[in-house]
């Protein structure tokens, strides 16, 4: 590859961490639906405060927390920086770690340096390769796969479908057409779980049905209410001049399934392990995602501006997280994780409706 191709790779990666740290992509007109959870405050808990337990399992190993550092980055210099800062801070808390799609780091050594030094400043933490789905209907091969995760020795491969971003990407792909078999070869070929996440806009009831039968071993919801990635494409397209792109990117900036609703969708669907993403931005939300029957939360957009910063931003972060969470398990009667599964709540509003009309069908 030559030095030309690389600095067009780089120039978009940086484009990918800048918009969203500089401009205000997130969702405009709606939200992740989470405001339409009410869970049912116990005035009785029983419980000593100190005595909460947040620890808990996914996909047998254990972490300090339910709460992930969603794939973000990698292929430039200031990706470099963003996830050493992660990957420290995750092997200093227990907490699992996603790197970005690691195409880039294919083509040259020098840019999967910007990826492995996830594993090189997190030696014993749970990390999870990243591929897109459009890359495997161009034909990224199981070899491709296992060189990626060879890059950052990962525990898991994700693989991102990402349809309403490679619409309005100026130079997206948007063949999906494969994909699903592809999906089903990786999981049989390979010797780590495959998890299946979208990037923002969700995942329904029957895509979920179609994946848990083709083998994956989790999902991540990553539903619409935080980063827009049709916003961020919109302003590259509008930058580059791309006005047709630019206009789709505006009309579909708020597309796709709230969160809270993504989450319904899919745990009344499968028995694998949900991730709950997409605009979660307190513990009080991972505790209504758990309730709803999550396994697991990421965020991604609020840990990118904790890495710009530092190390220490990232843990502040989770700290804090992780406070709001056993504040929300007090306050619901809940100990430990499993029991939070057990605590009664309430859908309103539209919330309702959506449940409403998953049950009708
Ligand atoms: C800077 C940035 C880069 C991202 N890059 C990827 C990526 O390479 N692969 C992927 O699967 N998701 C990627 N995402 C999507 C996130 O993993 C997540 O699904 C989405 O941003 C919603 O979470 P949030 O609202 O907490 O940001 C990226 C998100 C951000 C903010």
């Amino acid at each position: 590859m030559d030095k030309e191709d690389i600095n067009v790779i780089t120039k978009r990666k940086e484009e990918g961490i800048k918009i969203p740290l500089e401009k205000n992509v997130q969702a405009r007109e709606g939200t992740n639906y989470f405001e339409y959870v009410k869970l049912i405050h116990n005035a009785l808990p029983e419980l000593d405060f100190n005595d909460i337990d947040t620890s808990t399992e996914f996909l047998k190993h254990k972490f300090s927390v339910p709460i992930m550092i969603d794939s973000m980055t990698g292929g430039s210099d200031l990706a470099f920086k963003i996830n050493e800062n992660l990957a420290l801070a995750a092997e200093e808390l227990n907490i699992p770690i996603g790197v970005g799609s690691q195409r880039a780091g294919l083509k040259s050594e020098m840019l999967a340096q910007t990826y492995s030094i996830v594993r090189e400043k997190a030696p014993s933490s749970f990390i999870m390769a990243n591929i897109g789905g459009a890359q495997l209907a161009k034909g990224f091969s199981i070899e491709d796969a296992k060189k990626i995760i060879d890059m950052v020795k990962a525990n898991a491969l994700i693989i991102h479908l990402n349809p309403l971003q490679e619409l309005i990407q100026p130079e997206g792909d948007t063949n999906f057409k494969g994909v699903l078999d592809k999906i089903r070869e990786f999981t049989k070929a390979l010797d780590v779980p495959v998890i299946v996440k979208e990037v923002g806009a969700g995942i329904s009831r029957e895509v979920a049905l179609k994946l848990e039968l083709v083998g994956v071993s989790a999902l991540n919801v990553s539903g619409y209410g935080g980063t827009s990635w049709a916003g961020v494409e919109q302003l590259r397209a509008e930058a580059a001049n791309m006005k047709e792109k630019a206009e789709l990117g505006r009309l579909f900036w708020d597309w796709g399934i709230p969160t809270a609703a993504s989450l319904l969708e899919v745990v009344s669907a499968v028995s694998i392990p949900v991730i709950a993403s997409g605009g979660i931005r307190n513990g009080l939300e991972i505790g209504k995602s758990l309730v709803l029957g999550a396994s697991f939360t990421a965020l991604a957009h609020p840990f990118l501006q904790a890495a710009a910063e530092s190390k220490d931003a990232v843990i502040k972060k989770v700290k804090s997280l992780t406070l709001e969470l056993k504040a929300t398990m007090f306050l619901i009667g809940a100990k430990d994780v499993k029991r939070i599964k057990e605590a009664r709540y309430v859908l309103i509003g539209p919330l309702r409706e959506w449940e409403r009309s998953l049950k009708g069908k």
